[in-house]
């Protein structure tokens, strides 16, 4: 493995093999907007798919959900977001860029060393407004007009901003709110006891003051958060347990361990809602930053939901014949900063035979393409039988099929987008019927029957070491 990878280097390769590319791009871009091309979005399926099936398919005590991002702003009065979900800003006198004053470490600006003004708070969320009126721009006319002279009464004025404060919502900065207020609908329909976890994977909104780093902060991002209700009393021992858990899962999925660590929030740091939390971090470009948060919320949202709904949130324990408000153990993942991550685990640059090559390791169950289907030549020859092999293989694992350039260019280019195996077609493949698999890592090749790829393949892609090949140990005796 080389040294640690600059970001430039992981932003270039997202770029060139098409991972990832700046959003709007043909209009100059938007800051901190991103767009998954054909690979990026497979890898982050991948991931969402990595982080449902061990969160969910392989537990009885989670089920899942898909809330809507536009919600009743009541629930972000309740939740503390309107409040408290802020950050204080300031701004530059000179450049007037603004920053996040808790991140800076001396008092000038970072960028022109300018004075900066006092901090104020501001609030992450987006504001939209619902409805076919544009109330917006019917109250800042009234505004003009009322200032102006007598045409619009201040009772107008007054009962517009009334209107405004109705049709004003919330794009969620969190998914997690929308399990909260579905609560009881999951307790009363999926006959479940506690401990019980609600997850849930979909887009979040914040502006953000700061944004950057690529996919590490955006506006736009996607959260894999799970909501674990727990008895009161046993959460501490909840906590610890997702927090290993959560661990494990990055390392699994292919993370050194080296590049994670755990940082304990201070109590000063700790989020409006929240009792405790640990932060796993990886070892970004820029150094190590917050991968994913566990928190222990206690029964903050459902006791505030319930105060301003009215309803009664609690779980009633049947078994002991109790209720009690449960407490939530949180994992919130980010599914970009997560394919980020991985993706710069994964980088590497290596020499082979005096040449550079750079590839990708991802675990397998991550790569965008798991197969490639390369006929040794354009030789029209060989289509007919390439054509087959692809076809026989697709319909088992995403495989692509490539026959322009040298085999060389097209090895590397698969190597770069992470592709475990590279299957080539030859011209004694149309006498013998095998053709050969060629390992991403190991660069070892072997040759196997084409009625053995399929299952081959898969045993290899399950983790099946790649020298040792029974069937074509047995086939050559
Ligand atoms: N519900 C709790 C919560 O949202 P958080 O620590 O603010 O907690 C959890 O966010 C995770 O979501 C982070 O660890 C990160 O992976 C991801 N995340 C948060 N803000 C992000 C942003 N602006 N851009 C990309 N990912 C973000």
């Amino acid at each position: 493995m080389t040294a640690r990878v600059d970001m430039d280097k992981i932003v270039s390769l997202c770029k060139r093999r098409g991972f990832i590319f700046p959003s709007s791009e043909i209009y100059g871009g938007l800051a901190s907007c991103w767009d998954y091309g054909p690979m990026g979005v497979e890898l982050k399926r991948n991931v969402r798919d990595a982080w449902w099936r061990t969160i969910v398919h392989e537990r009885a005590d989670v089920v899942g959900l898909d809330t809507s991002i536009m919600m009743h702003p009541g629930v972000w009065a309740a939740s503390g977001h309107i409040d408290s979900f802020t950050d204080p800003m300031v701004e530059c006198k000179s450049c007037h860029l603004r920053w996040r004053a808790d991140q800076i470490e001396n008092q000038g600006c970072p960028k022109c060393g300018g004075e900066l003004t006092e901090p104020r708070m501001f609030n992450l969320m987006f504001q939209t407004f619902m409805g076919p009126v544009d109330v917006k721009a019917e109250l800042s006319g009234a505004l003009s007009l009322a200032l102006g002279g007598p045409e619009v009464s201040g009772v107008g004025v007054a009962k517009l901003k009334e209107q405004l404060d109705r049709a004003t919502i919330y794009l969620r900065p969190e998914t997690a709110q929308g399990i909260f207020v579905n609560f009881e609908n999951v307790v009363n329909t999926s006959r479940k006891k506690l401990p019980l976890g609600i997850a849930q994977i979909g887009k979040s909104f914040r502006n953000e003051i700061t944004p950057g780093n690529f996919i590490f902060r955006t506006r736009e991002f996607e959260h894999m958060e799970l909501e674990y209700f727990v008895k009161p009393g046993i959460d501490e021992k909840w906590l610890d347990y997702w927090v290993k858990e959560r661990f494990d899962w990055y390392t699994r999925l292919g993370i050194r361990k080296e590049n994670l660590r755990l940082r304990e929030h201070g109590k000063d740091e700790l989020a409006h809602y929240a009792r405790a939390c640990s932060d796993i971090e990886y070892l970004f470009p820029m150094g190590w930053s917050e991968l994913e948060g566990i928190a222990n919320r206690g029964d903050f949202d459902l006791v505030q939901h319930a105060k301003a709904s009215g309803r009664e949130l609690v779980y009633y324990d049947a078994e002991v014949n109790e209720k009690y408000v449960p407490y939530v153990i949180e994992p919130s993942a980010g599914v970009d900063r997560s394919v980020l991550a991985f993706l710069i685990d994964a980088y590497d640059e290596e020499e082979v035979e005096g040449e550079k090559r750079t590839v990708v390791h991802l675990h397998s169950s991550l790569a965008p393409v798991k197969v490639a289907v390369l006929p040794l030549s354009r030789n029209e020859k060989l289509r007919p039988l390439a054509k087959e092999v692809h076809k026989q293989l697709c319909s088992s694992f995403v495989t692509d099929y490539d026959d322009s350039q040298s085999i060389g260019r097209r090895y590397r280019r698969q190597d770069e987008i992470g592709t475990p195996f590279c299957v080539t077609v030859d011209f004694e493949s149309l006498e013998d019927k095998q053709v050969t698999i060629r390992d991403r890592d190991s660069l070892a090749q072997i040759r196997v029957p084409i009625e053995e790829l399929n299952k081959t393949l898969e045993a290899k892609l399950m983790g099946e070491t790649f020298d040792a090949s029974p069937l074509w140990a047995t086939r050559e005796k």
